[in-house]
């Protein structure tokens, strides 16, 4: 059942470059978007949508912060992200040019299904981007995307969260096709460039062993910190998250710049940092904040794409990923991440695919 992996996670974890094809499957025709056969919405209605609010809990809304960026860059929406569970309790400004997006693998998570039922009655049209077909959430929203990840059985969440990385492109590239700020030839260049993750990831894969070795060195400490700005930052809190969640190593993600402002007192000899620097239109201010923790004695490993040599120095080890745009690296910049909080639990001795206190859904408040 675990197709030859130790855990679920880990084959979970491999899943994935067929999980995003599966995802993407069926809605993209030629270079063009199409999920007017899920989305009920009419041309004018996406015109006529004044925000987005993205609500979700854990990983899933990880996802929702991606989306932030995603739908504000490309169709040009202003959009919030919120915790399901401060979201229903903050008397959210809500209107029926409200898009509530609620991002849900298992679509039966308490929080979520409530704050999706507290956004229907102040009248705004919600959408559900979740893994499981008639799932309480799917037979509730008003329109349904459905991620293809398949069925996920570790608490930790993995190919749930790339899928849904994906069905946020798509959204974020179908209403950009309808709100025309872009020009369709670069639209279908974006969606060009959407179709090489699968092969991508695999790539990503293929360094397992690296990111092995370097959470087995640091598997015996405490603390340790992601870094990361704009999309880096999503990507870190998420790294961290799973890190956490499995391993028990306490984590914190931080934006790279917000650094001076209080936790670069924290950086002190050895202590670990994952440093993230995919996003090409911060690269040079990513690189000096490493540099800062550096210079106070962190160990540093460099997440950074092909060719970046810029970053090399600055770190002490260093993984690349394939090139990407800015907007789709948070898909391959995760997986290193989550190979690492699976190998950071196996070198602890913890079980991977059950971490203590957690249950894979969270059907009670
Ligand atoms: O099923 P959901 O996507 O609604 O679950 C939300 C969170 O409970 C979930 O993502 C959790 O954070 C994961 N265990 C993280 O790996």
């Amino acid at each position: 059942e675990k197709g030859g992996f130790d855990h679920f996670m880990m084959k979970e974890i491999y899943e994935q470059p067929k999980a995003i094809r599966d995802t993407l499957a069926s809605r993209v025709k030629g270079n063009i978007v199409d999920l007017s056969q899920e989305i009920g919405l009419t041309l004018e209605q996406i015109q006529n949508i004044e925000k987005i609010h993205f609500v979700a809990c854990g990983t899933a809304y990880h996802a929702g912060l991606v989306g932030k960026y995603v739908l504000e860059d490309l169709a040009r929406i202003p959009v919030e992200c919120d915790v399901a569970s401060e979201y229903r309790y903050r008397n959210p400004i809500i209107t029926d040019r409200t898009l509530v997006v609620v991002v849900s693998q298992s679509g039966e998570t308490a929080d979520t299904l409530a704050a999706l039922r507290e956004a229907q009655k102040h009248g705004a049209r919600v959408m559900a981007i979740t893994n499981v077909v008639g799932s309480s959430v799917a037979r509730e929203a008003d329109d349904v995307i459905t991620t293809w990840a398949g069925p996920e059985i570790a608490v930790a969440s993995t190919k749930a969260y790339t899928s849904q990385l994906i069905a946020i492109y798509l959204l974020g590239l179908y209403f950009a096709q309808a709100k025309g700020y872009k020009s369709a030839e670069e639209l279908q260049g974006i969606v060009t460039d959407l179709l090489t993750l699968p092969e991508k990831v695999e790539e990503v894969l293929k360094q397992e062993k690296t990111v092995e070795a370097f959470a087995r060195s640091i598997a015996k400490h405490n603390n340790l910190f992601f870094l990361g700005r704009g999309l880096d930052y999503a990507v870190a809190l998420e790294g961290s998250l799973k890190l956490k969640e499995i391993s028990y190593i306490h984590s914190e993600a931080y934006a790279a710049g917000e650094l001076k402002h209080g936790t670069l007192a924290l950086i002190e000899d050895n202590i670990p940092v994952i440093a993230l620097a995919t996003q090409q239109s911060v690269f040079e201010k990513t690189v000096s904040n490493i540099q800062e923790v550096k210079a106070r004695g962190a160990y540093v490993l460099g997440l950074a794409v092909e060719g970046d040599t810029g970053l090399i120095k600055s770190v002490d080890e260093v993984i690349t990923i394939p090139q990407v745009s800015d907007l789709f690296a948070p898909v391959l910049a995760v997986v290193p991440l989550q190979l690492l909080a699976y190998y950071a639990c196996v070198e602890r001795g913890y079980d991977v695919d059950k971490p203590r206190n957690l249950a894979k859904s969270v059907t009670v408040e």
